[in-house]
């Protein structure tokens, strides 16, 4: 099958560029009119990986399906679209993606009209998109991440035309206001803040999928939260790589520490935000955190390694130490405040003493949780040129000496709930157990506990009878 001509394919090098223009900020959101009805009748699916900003975009894409007629369906073998939101972040993360992609062929095969759609961050990577286009003849339309509201001319044109349809744009981009959203939550949301990123961690490929760093204005957020709260959503996440840097591509002395507690006053009963890098984390910050009740006491701090020089080759910007003081502030000032992380084993010649250092610092902060990853080298990022000598059995045994090591610390202190009352909001039934409700604590532990006439959406208070590494058990009183 042919590319439509007006195709546009991905370029890392060039979504790596940063140039000082003014961000452009589209505030109405029109659909064609010979796109208004293309989804009558018609059923749509949207698989997503990666992290929340992928989720949110998922909710923004179902938004603009169903403002055009679509319905959702969970019938694979009967759906109209099925869309792939992809992840960029580790090998892995692709390699499930093509799985996936792999397994719809049939699909195709039995339906030559269904329309197989990738889209997300792997869209905006060349070698997968060339990938796609030489061996997967199933996908016929293909999307990057600054293309999403083009989203109904671009099925228009797969839908009535016999080609594959591909426009990926690789730029700093923009920040669209007001495009349609179907929430996939009933009692929680996700609230973009800001989109891209600036701060090129060396080993990340997120700065070069996503653009460059351009933040909501203030107002257009207060605006969603509020009518998120008329609405009645018990719980809002403040969305960005970085929130903590929020504001500072714009010239109105806006920062986070503002936003957050602009947005605590509105009232939502319980606002969380994520991710925070160390760099931007300032003491005002710390200070709205603790003083609102509202904001939850739960801070995911990716401290990466524990190893000043690999630190420094990551391009983080901050030393073992000062992770560790801005740490102890945190643990100082918000009460009871939970902290997570993100880890990342075997970054180019990480010798025995750098991963020591990291399984220090872990020994000194005790996180709550952990995230933790065996480094991936990714196409046009820095670190993938640099230097490694580590096998990938080492980098293994790394990563499982380093997984002891959180884990004993993460039951300790789930083990010291035992006992003490904890304020859930209730998702639902558990997925592994259909009698018992589960729910996130403020500190944004997993609870499983059992408990007579309970909603999702409700607050519930549960005694701990039982901690485990991941989830505490107990009963709602
Ligand atoms: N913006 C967030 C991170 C988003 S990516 C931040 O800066 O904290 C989530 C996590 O994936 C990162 O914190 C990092 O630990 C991990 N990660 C990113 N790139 C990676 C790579 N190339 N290999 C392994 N892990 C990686
Ligand atoms: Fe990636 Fe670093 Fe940006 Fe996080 S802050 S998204 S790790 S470049
Ligand atoms: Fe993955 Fe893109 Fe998020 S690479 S982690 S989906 S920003």
């Amino acid at each position: 099958m042919k590319i439509k001509e007006n195709w546009s394919l991905p370029d890392l090098k060039e979504a790596g560029r940063r140039t000082r223009s003014a961000i452009e900020r589209v505030d109405q959101y029109l659909i064609p009119a010979h796109a208004m009805h293309l989804g009558e009748g018609k059923t749509y699916h949207i698989s997503t990986y990666g992290c929340q900003a992928n989720e949110r975009d998922s909710e923004t894409m179902a938004g603009i399906l169903e403002t055009i007629g679509f319905k959702p369906s969970e019938d694979l073998e009967h759906v109209d679209v099925i869309l792939i939101n992809t992840c960029a972040i580790r090998q892995n993360a692709e390699e499930k993606v093509l799985g996936e992609i792999g397994n719809f062929k049939r699909l195709y095969k039995e339906n030559k009209d269904l329309i197989i759609g990738v889209c997300g961050c792997m869209a905006q990577e060349n070698s997968f998109v060339k990938l796609l286009l030489e061996k997967y003849p199933q996908v016929r339309l293909l999307f990057g991440t600054h293309n999403i509201q083009d989203l109904p001319q671009l099925l228009y044109e797969a839908m009535n035309e016999h080609t594959k349809v591909v426009k990926i744009y690789s730029k700093e981009g923009e920040v669209y206001e007001n495009l349609p959203v179907k929430r996939f939550g009933q009692h929680k949301a996700w609230v973009n803040i800001m989109y891209g990123c600036d701060k090129f961690c060396t080993y990340c490929i997120v700065p070069y999928t996503r653009g460059k760093q351009r933040s909501r204005t203030m107002e257009q957020i207060l605006k969603e939260v509020q009518e998120l709260k008329n609405e009645g959503y018990k719980e809002i996440t403040l969305l960005g790589q970085n929130v903590n840097a929020y504001g500072k591509d714009m010239e109105n002395g806006v920062d986070f520490a503002n936003l957050l507690e602009e947005v605590a006053k509105i009232g939502i009963p319980r606002i969380r935000f994520m991710t925070s890098h160390p760099w931007d984390f300032t003491d005002q910050m710390i200070d709205v955190i603790a003083q609102y009740e509202n904001i939850m006491p739960f801070i995911h701090l990716p401290m990466q390694s524990g190893d000043d020089e690999i630190l420094k080759r990551m391009g983080r910007r901050y030393t073992s130490e000062s992770y560790y003081e801005l740490y102890q502030k945190l643990k100082a000032k918000v009460p009871n405040a939970a902290i997570s992380t993100d880890i990342i084993v075997g970054f180019p010649n990480e010798s025995d003493e750098a991963f020591q250092n990291t399984l220090d610092l872990v020994e000194k902060c005790k996180f709550d949780n952990a995230f933790t990853f065996v480094y991936s080298p990714r196409p046009g990022t820095p670190a993938a040129k640099m230097e490694d000598t580590i096998d990938a059995e080492t980098k293994k045994q790394r990563l499982y000496t380093l997984n002891e090591k959180w884990g004993q610390y993460a039951r300790q202190i789930n083990t010291s709930y035992e006992g003490k009352v904890v304020r859930v909001l209730v998702d639902g039934m558990s997925k592994r157990n259909e009698n018992v409700y589960s729910g996130y604590s403020e500190t944004n532990k997993l609870v499983n506990f059992t408990g007579e006439n309970i909603h999702p959406g409700d607050f519930v208070d549960v005694l701990i009878e039982e901690a485990k590494t991941f989830s505490l058990d107990g009963k709602a009183i």
